[in-house]
């Protein structure tokens, strides 16, 4: 093969004022950093002192980031204000503890006064993602790293006093032009508490049964079809506590990462301990693995 036809495999070249082909090579750096979801921190069960050890793991380990999945702290959503505000201010503080940067997720339970319970005026700035929005700033956004693209959604909405998995227009919008300044070859890594496809339903209920609503983003197709013409590696999706790989159309794999939780601090859930995925980034290839850090239920 003459050198020409490698520079021009190894990547876009283009011509320099002096005439001379000088080669522009799409490099990935490989890096790792972990997805952290359903860490549903509260004053009972152990939590704090699970939720500390699971970040003195991660703190142990070789990543550039953290990235969280959403249920941040349970209980946002039925709890009275000065519990909820209390629930917050301890995850932003533990947090602070994790030695790299922090990318966090909304979850349904990050949710203040959407259950009557809560006793939550509608008009409290605070109400719904207000508080999550006070303590860590907008619910759906991008970053970039070493090449990668991430995008952070929001895939909860309020439905009555309940919630369910939606992405919204404006969110829609707002997703449609962070894509749209892409290079339809940046690799990108979507979060997402709420799963865009899982096989929740059929693996509680057997194969005939659909998921419900809170269970799934009900709207997630449209997104889907968003999303196809991009170089989308991976879906990280929290909320079923569970761990589920799917990978669709040998293109995009879906990965359910478990939960720092396991069972809401009770112990293992269906099997699953308390624990976190570890995301290994080389090249363009992406590998996962769930790190059990140890953790064992006290009640
Ligand atoms: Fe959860």
């Amino acid at each position: 093969m003459t050198k020409l036809k490698l520079l021009f495999l190894a990547g876009i070249f283009f011509i320099h004022g002096d005439r001379h082909l000088v080669c522009q090579t799409t490099t990935f750096e490989n890096f790792s950093f972990l997805f952290m979801t359903d860490i549903h921190l509260e004053y009972g069960k152990g939590a704090i002192d699970g939720f500390k050890k699971a970040i003195d793991t991660a703190n142990k380990l070789d990543v550039d980031f953290v990235l969280t999945g959403g249920d941040l702290v349970a209980d946002a959503l039925e709890a009275k204000h000065s519990r909820a505000d209390s629930l917050f201010s301890l995850y932003a503080q533990t947090s602070e503890a994790f030695n790299m940067p922090l990318y966090n997720t909304v979850g349904n339970h990050d949710l203040y006064g959407l259950y009557e319970k809560s006793g939550a005026d509608s008009l409290n700035p605070d109400y719904n993602d207000g508080m999550y929005k006070r303590y860590f700033g907008k619910t759906y956004y991008s970053f970039d790293h070493k090449g990668w693209h991430f995008i952070v959604l929001n895939s909860i909405a309020k439905a009555g006093n309940k919630y369910k998995g939606f992405i919204d227009d404006v969110q829609m919008r707002w997703l449609a032009g962070d894509l749209e300044k892409l290079d339809k070859s940046t690799p990108v890594i979507i979060s997402t508490h709420i799963p865009f496809i899982t096989t929740y339903g059929q693996l509680l209920n057997g194969a005939l049964s659909a998921n419900d609503e809170w269970s799934v983003i009900t709207n997630s197709q449209q997104i889907l079809k968003m999303l196809y013409p991009y170089n989308v590696k991976l879906v990280l999706q929290g909320h079923l506590h569970i761990i589920e790989y799917i990978y669709l159309q040998n293109k995009i794999r879906f990965l359910v990462g478990g939960a720092v939780s396991a069972h809401c601090w009770k112990g293992s859930n269906m099997g699953m301990e308390e624990g976190f995925m570890k995301i290994d980034i080389r090249g363009e290839d992406v590998s996962w693995n769930y790190i059990d850090f140890g953790w064992e239920a006290i009640e």
